[in-house]
């Protein structure tokens, strides 16, 4: 059995998501985080690329396969967008490839800029979908702390009735619940009190990443975000033991990864490919065999092996 690093190795690919996708070899991914762009909400031309919603869906549409067919029987996806597009994404393109898990609602306590006719918005969907029922959660490794400190104090001692038993807290905490917070980025790395313009307009926060990681791939797992941005998933995943392949179609965002990697406390190998499929592919066998992954993909739950 091959050891796995305790930082597992990068693949960053300059390239448009879709053709990466395509190229990927069957069942090779077991977690998939999806950040695309969100149709119209960011000031940037990325996210200004469609002329209707329709031509967004159906732009999200034609690379769903290709990553379904790229995700192990074991694997996961998390899908963020808005709560109106989450809605059309998760009914339309998600339900009828993959198994519902949850769906999260990040609540903000800043967020994006308010209409004059609607409510400030202050939340982001997060759709989490599995391959199968073979797909870990790990809930253990994402429990958070208890609110009500005082209950939980006297519980601890005596336990409390539940449903005719004592039940006593978790010492490791309680269950995450599907509604989570967590401070945007921008506001974490506020100076003199101050939010700054960041590198990158859509930085998702370490800790939220972290929690996707956490619960739903294993050490070695190979994970994927196509939609890099400034290279968040691999900032987190690395060093978690989880070979990571990064995709982003903008080279000026490029940069941004490679020095967010670069200030790791202990830096990954970082290699670098470029779109074409021979070149992916190879990237690609280096990342499993870097995760101690033989190829073999778990069997779906209740299937016989054949023969
Ligand atoms: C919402 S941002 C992702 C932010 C990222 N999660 C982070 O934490 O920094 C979406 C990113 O997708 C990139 N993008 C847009 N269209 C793309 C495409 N067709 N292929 C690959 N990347 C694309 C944009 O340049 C942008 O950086």
């Amino acid at each position: 059995m091959v050891a796995v690093p305790s930082v597992a190795p990068v693949g960053l690919v300059h390239a448009d998501a879709g053709a990466v996708l395509e190229a990927l070899p069957p069942r090779c991914i077991q977690l998939a985080v999806l950040d695309p762009p969100y149709y119209r909400m960011v000031d940037e031309p990325w996210d200004r690329q469609w002329e209707s919603e329709e031509d967004y869906v159906q732009w999200v549409g034609g690379w769903i396969d290709p990553l379904c067919a790229a995700l192990r029987t074991d694997g996961s996806t998390y899908l963020f967008g808005t709560p109106r597009m989450a809605a059309k994404l998760g009914t339309m393109l998600l339900e009828p490839r993959l198994e519902h898990r949850s769906t999260i609602t990040w609540v903000k306590r800043d967020g994006f800029s308010a209409p004059r006719t609607t409510y400030a918005r202050s939340q982001e969907q997060i759709l989490y979908y599995a391959a199968s029922a073979a797909a870990p959660f790990h809930r253990d490794a994402i429990r958070e702390p208890y609110r009500s400190t005082k209950r939980i104090r006297a519980a601890t001692r005596t336990g409390i009735p539940k449903d005719g038993r004592r039940w006593f807290p978790n010492p490791k905490g309680r269950l995450a619940t599907d509604v989570w917070e967590f401070t945007s980025q921008r506001h974490l790395e506020k100076v003199h009190g101050r939010t700054v313009r960041p590198p990158h307009a859509t930085i998702k926060p370490t800790a939220l990443i972290g929690r996707i990681v956490a619960a739903s791939s294993d050490v070695g797992g190979l994970v994927l975000d196509p939609f890099a941005g400034s290279g968040t998933t691999a900032v987190v995943a690395a060093p978690m033991s989880r070979p990571t392949v990064l995709c982003e179609k903008e080279e000026r965002y490029l940069p941004l990864i490679r020095q967010r990697l670069a200030a790791l406390p202990k830096p990954p190998e970082v290699l670098e490919v470029g779109p074409r499929r021979s070149e992916l592919r190879s990237l690609i066998g280096e990342l499993l065999e870097a995760g101690g992954d033989d190829g073999h993909t778990p069997p779906l739950p209740g299937a016989t092996e054949a023969g």
